[in-house]
């Protein structure tokens, strides 16, 4: 089992984190058995796997019922969820209602939620000294898109400072690790080596002390994919032919076999 001590001595021994995310039982038996050290429950999978625009819409209970079903098919894994838009914005008070309901309700070990100083600081802290692990995320935050745009952020001097001081807040306030989206390279690099606690990069560069895709990117299950993913294979033309390839069978009479 992967646990949330052991991080901080991967990060200092040099061991890169592999994390992917899963949205359901399949998915996270495959990606457990793999070994991926961390399966995000994101809520990308608003957007992947329940068609919503942007990953606002998403509710907790939607996120809930597919956490459930992650943590039924892991068994070494350490499984983070999501929060969702507005279940944990409004007060370090509802953050704890939310979070407290992932950790009772569906197995996960930890949660995730974006945003750094002064926004989400003090709902970090009070997690944290309640003994819910948090991730914080931090760059391009897709929750924040009416404001953010999916542009790459810190490219400004004055920017990167905030992206920065955000990192140091939120290692502060007792996160055990820190996504970095869609952030000039070197700017990561600061920041991982500022921190004690691990980086994990999405679109973040080379010297993080991990790395996260979207599954759903990496197997080429989605029809559009940001700039930095990269697909591994291409499931939507596999299951495309599958599909072809029944339908011709049951129209020409080939399958089943007759007898
Ligand atoms: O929702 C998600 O999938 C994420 C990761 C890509 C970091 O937040
Ligand atoms: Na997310």
């Amino acid at each position: 089992m992967v646990n949330i001590q052991q991080l901080k001595q991967w990060k200092q021994d040099g061991r890169r984190i592999v994390v992917l995310t899963a949205w359901d039982f399949a998915i996270a038996q495959l990606l457990d058995m793999a070994q991926v050290d961390i399966i995000l429950v994101g809520d990308s999978l608003g957007m992947v796997t329940l068609g919503y625009k942007t990953t606002l819409p998403l509710t907790l209970e939607e996120m809930l019922h597919h956490t459930k079903a992650v943590c039924r098919g892991v068994k070494r894994a350490l499984v983070v969820c999501d929060l969702p838009f507005m279940s944990y914005q409004e007060s370090p008070q509802q953050a704890i209602h939310s979070a407290g309901r992932v950790l009772k309700e569906t197995g996960a070990q930890a949660v995730k939620l974006e945003g750094g100083y002064p926004a989400m600081a003090q709902t970090v802290a009070q997690l944290t000294a309640i003994g819910i692990p948090v991730m914080g995320h931090v760059g391009l935050t897709p929750q924040s898109v009416h404001r953010l745009g999916y542009r790459q952020q810190g490219k400004t001097v004055e920017d990167a400072d905030r992206i920065l001081q955000d990192a140091i807040a939120l290692e502060q306030a007792g996160a055990f690790a820190i996504v970095l989206e869609h952030i000039p390279a070197d700017l990561a690099q600061t920041i991982t080596q500022k921190l004690m606690i691990p980086t994990i990069g999405i679109g973040a560069g080379f010297h993080c002390d991990g790395q996260v895709l979207v599954t759903a990117d990496i197997l080429g299950l989605t029809e559009r994919q940001p700039p930095f993913a990269k697909s591994y294979v291409n499931l939507r033309d596999v299951i495309g032919e599958a599909i072809q390839d029944f339908s011709i069978e049951v129209r020409e009479g080939k399958f089943p076999d007759i007898k």
